[in-house]
């Protein structure tokens, strides 16, 4: 059988070259799987595949991130979500193929990684790119989050739901008095936003637990 060609060309290049090397090896990871799975391999030979593509995805995200948040690039927490996303269904992708493995349909996993390495490329990571050129009217400090041009639709989008994200609601909760400070502490940097809001978000996040019908929920997007 011919084997499956799904690789990088210049019309990827973000113009950065690690990022460019690691999108390279992303693409080659996900057409090695493509090229294991038409030949009817066995997952022992497709989990190792997919950890290496977890395991890639993972270390060049947080390059990428760190890149970006070197240069105040201002869409850097949607752009981090949407790696969060991204790792989440890797991730529960992983737990499927360890715990109900006939549950994948490979045939929407091959599509859904090369959908969503193009697309976020093509569409996220050149938004990076022309912010790198100049095209927002770089500044070196303080650029948080531009009012988008009405013209586009999407950033509109965005931005609307970033000010609903940013309501205000005052809850209770009853903690041990030992614990009352740091919860404090912890409520507080998730209210100021950023990277460390961010990462403490990860950190809280449930996707270390799942259970099956969770991983299956989060990764619907491959299930048959
Ligand atoms: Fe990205």
């Amino acid at each position: 059988m011919a084997e499956h060609e799904f690789s990088w060309s210049l019309d990827y290049s973000v113009g950065i070259d690690i990022l460019d090397y690691d999108h390279q090896e992303l693409f080659a990871t996900v057409n090695d799987l493509h090229n294991a799975i038409s030949d009817g391999t066995e997952s022992d030979v497709i989990v190792p595949i997919i950890d290496r593509l977890s395991k890639y995805v993972a270390e060049h995200f947080q390059r990428e991130e760190h890149i970006l948040s070197e240069y105040n690039f201002p869409f850097l927490a949607d752009h981090r979500r949407k790696h969060h996303e991204f790792a989440r269904v890797i991730y529960a992708i992983r737990h499927i193929l360890a715990n109900c493995p006939e549950r994948l349909s490979y045939d929407k996993l091959l599509n859904f990684l090369e959908n969503w390495l193009v697309r976020h490329i093509m569409g996220e990571d050149m938004k990076y790119k022309a912010f790198m050129r100049g095209d927002y009217g770089r500044r070196d400090t303080d650029i948080v989050m531009p009012i988008p041009s009405k013209k586009d639709s999407e950033a509109v989008e965005t931005y609307d739901e970033k000010r609903k994200e940013h309501e205000l609601v005052a809850i209770t909760v009853h903690v041990p008095v030992q614990l009352a400070n740091i919860i404090r502490r912890c409520a507080r940097v998730l209210q100021l936003g950023g990277e460390k809001a961010d990462r403490l978000e990860e950190l809280t996040d449930p996707i270390g637990y799942l259970n099956n019908d969770e991983a299956l929920k989060i990764a619907k997007i491959v299930i048959q």
